[in-house]
């Protein structure tokens, strides 16, 4: 299953751009601008990316993006990202960034975006990678910042193709968002939420139906909910479910307890991603290999998810069959 894995080309929808600032990037970048971290090094900074849930996580995420200040440290993060994925044979990414975790620090919009943009134009050249990205917001700020952000990212909302919603699930529903992303929806932006990660597959049902987003993330727990799992296939909504990310934050204990065959099986689109690899321990071929052998997913099931990662992104109809005529093309 590993070299089918390796093989098949496939799309990444879910992540984090932050999350994939591994710790040896992290450490040169706090060097070069002389901030101080309480780690001694690599292996004591790894051994601390042991997290019990999502906020737990989210603390030490925070803390790790604090070392970004210049735009070349978010040039060099994102052709990091792109170096990983030609390495994993991820053709075509669709990346979240998280401007408020940056901008609270004092960081303006344009010096981030602009070393964003840099490095997936360059990574995204140099390897032949397709890119989109996405500007999340975060759910445990109010909704007027989020509009503060949509405002700072007016020069840039050609470069960026739809909003998401991170950070903090609990207490911190859909419906809180409502203005802000009927807004973004009239400005012709995709919309995609975290949705059922931790929060209740209530969350999820707002998402689809009072926001009507495009494709929820995670998504895990609508599988509470017959009726919602049949909203969710009768809209075709991609779920873009992180394995390895759902173990790590004790979404599940085991991966075996994975919901992704069950997706399958009940006719959702979901899709493998990584979420936060740098603190997860693994990129989307790891978190394929996790799934293919906790659950013992057949050759044609991965097929499938591969191919639902590119049915499920953002391309358009026509540059989608070509992407999933390519996988037919292998006879895998
Ligand atoms: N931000 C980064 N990773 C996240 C996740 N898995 N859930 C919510 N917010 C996040
Ligand atoms: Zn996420």
């Amino acid at each position: 299953m590993k070299a089918l894995i390796a093989k098949l080309p496939k799309a990444e929808l879910h992540l984090h751009l932050e999350g994939s600032l591994e710790p040896e990037l992290l450490f040169a970048i706090a060097r070069r601008n002389g901030i101080d971290i309480p780690f001694a090094n690599v292996g004591e900074l790894s051994r601390a990316y042991r997290f019990s849930n999502l906020q737990g996580f989210l603390d030490i995420y925070y803390q790790g993006m604090n070392v970004l200040r210049h735009e070349e440290d978010y040039f060099d993060l994102a052709s990091a990202y792109m170096d990983r994925c030609a390495a994993g044979n991820v053709t075509h990414v669709e990346v979240f960034f998280d401007p408020q975790g940056h901008t609270a620090r004092g960081v303006s919009f344009g010096t981030l975006i602009g070393g964003v943009l840099g490095g997936l134009r360059q990574g995204g050249k140099t390897h032949g990678i397709t890119w989109r990205l996405i500007m999340s917001f975060l759910r445990h700020l109010p909704e007027k910042d989020g509009f503060e952000t949509l405002k700072q990212a007016e020069p840039w909302l050609e470069q960026i193709c739809g909003v998401g919603l991170d950070s903090s699930e609990t207490g911190h529903p859909p419906e809180k968002f409502s203005r802000l992303f009927a807004e973004c929806r009239a400005r012709g932006l995709k919309l995609c939420m975290h949705a059922g990660e931790e929060g209740p597959p209530e969350y999820v049902r707002q998402a689809l139906l009072d926001i009507g987003v495009d494709r929820i993330d995670h998504g895990n727990r609508a599988m509470e909910d017959a009726s919602l799992v049949a909203e969710i296939v009768n809209r075709n909504i991609t779920l873009t479910v992180c394995p390895l990310s759902n173990l790590a934050l004790k979404v599940i204990g085991r991966v075996e307890d994975s919901p992704i065959a069950r997706m399958l099986d009940a006719g959702i689109p979901a899709t493998v991603n990584s979420d936060d690899p740098a603190y997860f321990g693994g990129y989307v071929n790891a978190n394929f290999e996790a799934v293919a052998g906790g659950l013992g997913l057949t050759r044609g099931q991965i097929i499938q998810l591969a191919k639902n990662s590119f049915s499920g992104s953002f391309l358009d109809g026509e540059e989608k069959a070509r992407r999933i005529a390519e996988i037919d093309a292998l006879g895998a």
